[in-house]
């Protein structure tokens, strides 16, 4: 009777112990990016996150690294592999070095506008290429967007490819990207995103190419007095999640991530649109010249030669699936 009585406290304390830290127990996510938190990339990111932490009834929250706090893209692709960063909201310049199926996404010149761009990213195209991503020891909750790249530097306004010819352009480190470029007569040299602002300054590099959102957040007016509407290539963006964190997500929260992934990357579109609708008169008056009537069709000739390597690498039919998405 004695033993009876002295079990039932302990089984109370053992119902408690495996109640109460799954009431407390709350996992904060790393999550990086290359820009400020009022950019483009920190809108999105802050719309998933507190989708998350709403989603998850505050068992999940992030702490957020914007500025490239966590390194460069390249670097923070492989602390996902690794596990030691949980999310990454990147641009797929450097992401083609881990997953090649997603090299084709950032060929010049392969995409009209912004509605083709989603339409083919948001569609099976897309989304099989999301799925390719555990292959490589990575998984990609969404399409996020970086934006259309525009062209800038500190020598002359860039009307035509002639007018870039010449001229030394840091460059994502991305090969299609390079080997697109070289048929305007630029220079491209490759350098991770934390070390262009101070290249820029010291006359390392004469020019760079980002969206708008990137242009104005990274306060490149201050390094750059040229930027020209090149629109030479769309540069879309993911939300990557590090597989060690994903595998320790129970299914029913994966739900959740996934439809705060969506949020957050609609968020962060139409962060894109709005900085592009208001940032070039913001440019202005911080001193850029903005040259808005570029030669499209030059551009689009010169970069010929370059599609006849892109057709031998990736498919002329792949290609040609791409641009008849209507
Ligand atoms: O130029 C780049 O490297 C990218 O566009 C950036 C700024 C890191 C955003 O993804």
């Amino acid at each position: 009777k004695r033993a009876r009585k002295a079990l039932l406290p302990a089984a109370t304390l053992a119902i408690l112990a495996t109640l109460l830290p799954a009431a407390q127990a709350q996992t904060v996510l790393k999550i990086g990016y290359a820009t400020a938190k009022d950019s483009h990339y920190g809108v999105g990111s802050t719309v998933f996150c507190d989708e998350v932490e709403r989603g998850t009834q505050g068992r999940y929250k992030c702490q957020q690294f914007p500025n490239s706090a966590l390194g460069g893209e390249r670097e923070q692709i492989e602390a996902l592999q690794l596990g030691t960063q949980d999310l990454l909201n990147t641009s797929t310049g450097p992401v083609g070095n881990f997953v090649p199926e997603m090299r084709i996404v950032d060929l010049p010149f392969l995409f009209r506008d912004y509605a083709h761009a989603r339409k083919v990213l948001d569609g099976e195209i897309g989304q099989n290429m999301l799925a390719q991503f555990p292959k490589h020891g990575l998984v990609a909750l969404a399409w996020t967007e970086n934006g259309f790249r525009q062209m800038t530097n500190s020598k002359r306004d860039i009307v035509k490819p002639s007018d870039a010819a010449g001229l030394k352009m840091r460059t994502m480190e991305n090969k299609v990207h390079m080997d697109g470029y070289r048929t305007f007569g630029i220079l491209p040299t490759p350098m991770a995103f934390p070390e262009l602002f101070g290249a820029l300054q010291q006359g390392t590099v004469d020019g760079e190419e980002n969206p708008i959102p990137v242009i104005l957040s990274a306060k490149f007016a201050q390094v750059q007095k040229h930027l020209s509407m090149t629109n030479h290539v769309y540069s879309p963006a993911l939300l990557l999640i590090s597989p060690r964190t994903w595998d320790r997500v129970s299914v029913a929260d994966k739900k959740v991530f996934l439809e705060a992934a969506k949020k957050g990357a609609a968020a962060q579109r139409k962060k894109v649109n709005d900085d592009e609708d208001q940032g070039l008169a913001q440019l202005e008056k911080a001193g850029m010249t903005v040259t808005r009537n570029v030669d499209s069709a030059a551009f689009r000739e010169a970069i010929k030669p370059a599609y006849v390597g892109y057709a031998k690498e990736f498919g002329a039919d792949k290609i040609k699936q791409i641009q008849d998405v209507q």
